[in-house]
């Protein structure tokens, strides 16, 4: 579907990019030849990425040790980049952080721990990346991995919905604040995509029923859909595309609107048992996470 190299001498920061979704679009990106760069929590988890993104890759890959809720660290790791490494190309703001809860169970801190990774944390890597691509003159482009929801709602994920409705706005937003600069913002809204992370987080006892049924595809995305979706709008020919967020979701939402509806019928214990699931992950991923 696309011209062998198309992306070399193109350098990408994918955050998040060590797993899921962010490494399918790593991947996608490193086999079309760019040099690839993702950040994340987990040290092991980003160093297995680069092997594989090495693997299929003619360009380099490098990891950085991150967590993007933490401004000055962002902006420690772009100087790194940019000093060592060269200007970044591209930004895909790909990491995130979510899980099911009703919202009047949700305490304060469990509404920043996804609204400080999505809302927050996307500006942090955005602006630092942005303010160096002006001052430098340099045409750029960022893509921001939203979802469905920022159509349609989501209840019982309040905070990412409206932190993905934060991060579409800025998409807009800079679309045309950024533009004259040569700095292009564009969005993927994604369905379901099952990756771990998510899959643990929003399905913690698995699928309640077939999902790929009610896909007017009759499936569920996959790695290579977003990956090949990201490499269209990123080419670094394809000026023109500014301030459009994308659906990419097989046509489920236009089919069945907003998710998780039917968790409306979860009973208390129903909801303490997903809890426990959801936190006996977090736990395997926090032991990961040295960094941070
Ligand atoms: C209620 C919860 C909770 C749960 C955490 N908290 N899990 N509250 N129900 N299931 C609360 C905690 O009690 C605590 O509040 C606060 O959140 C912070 O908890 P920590 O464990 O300290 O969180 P932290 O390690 O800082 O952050 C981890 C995380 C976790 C962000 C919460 O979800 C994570 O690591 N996620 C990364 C991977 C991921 O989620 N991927 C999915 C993205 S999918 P208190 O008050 O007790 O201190 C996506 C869209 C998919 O974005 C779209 C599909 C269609």
């Amino acid at each position: 579907m696309f011209v062998k190299e198309l992306y070399a001498g193109q350098r990408i920061l994918i955050t998040g990019g060590g797993t899921g979704l962010g490494l399918a679009m790593a991947e996608a990106l490193a086999k079309l030849g760019a040099e690839v760069h993702i950040c994340g929590r987990r040290e092991a988890v980003l160093r297995e990425a680069v092997e594989q993104l090495q693997a299929v890759g003619t360009a380099k890959a490098v990891a950085h040790s991150l967590d993007i809720r933490h401004p000055e660290a962002v902006e420690e790791m772009m100087g790194r980049i940019w000093a060592e490494h060269g200007p970044l190309s591209a930004l895909i703001n790909n990491a995130a952080g979510n899980f099911i809860s009703r919202t009047q169970d949700l305490s304060v801190n469990g509404f920043h721990a996804i609204s400080d990774i999505v809302f927050r944390g996307t500006f942090y890597v955005t602006q630092s990346a942005g303010k160096r691509w002006i001052a430098s003159g340099q045409s750029a482009s960022v893509l921001s991995i939203v979802v469905t929801w920022v159509q349609t709602g989501a209840p019982f994920v309040v905070s990412s919905a409206m932190s993905k409705a934060g991060v579409d706005a800025m998409t807009k937003s800079l679309a045309i604040e950024w533009g004259p600069y040569g700095i292009r913002f564009n969005a993927i809204a994604p369905g379901v995509i099952p990756t771990e992370g998510a899959s643990q987080r929003l399905h913690p006892g698995g699928y309640d029923h077939d999902l790929s049924k009610q896909n007017p595809m009759r499936r569920l995305g996959h790695g290579a859909d977003i990956g090949r979706l990201a490499a269209f709008l990123l080419a670094p020919d394809n000026t023109w595309i500014n301030g459009q967020t994308i659906t990419l979701d097989g046509g489920d939402s236009l089919a069945n609107g907003a998710y998780y509806t039917h968790l409306q019928d979860w009973t208390d214990s129903d909801w303490q048992r997903a809890r426990d699931r959801i936190r006996k992950r977090d736990a395997i991923d926090r032991a990961q996470s040295p960094a941070c």
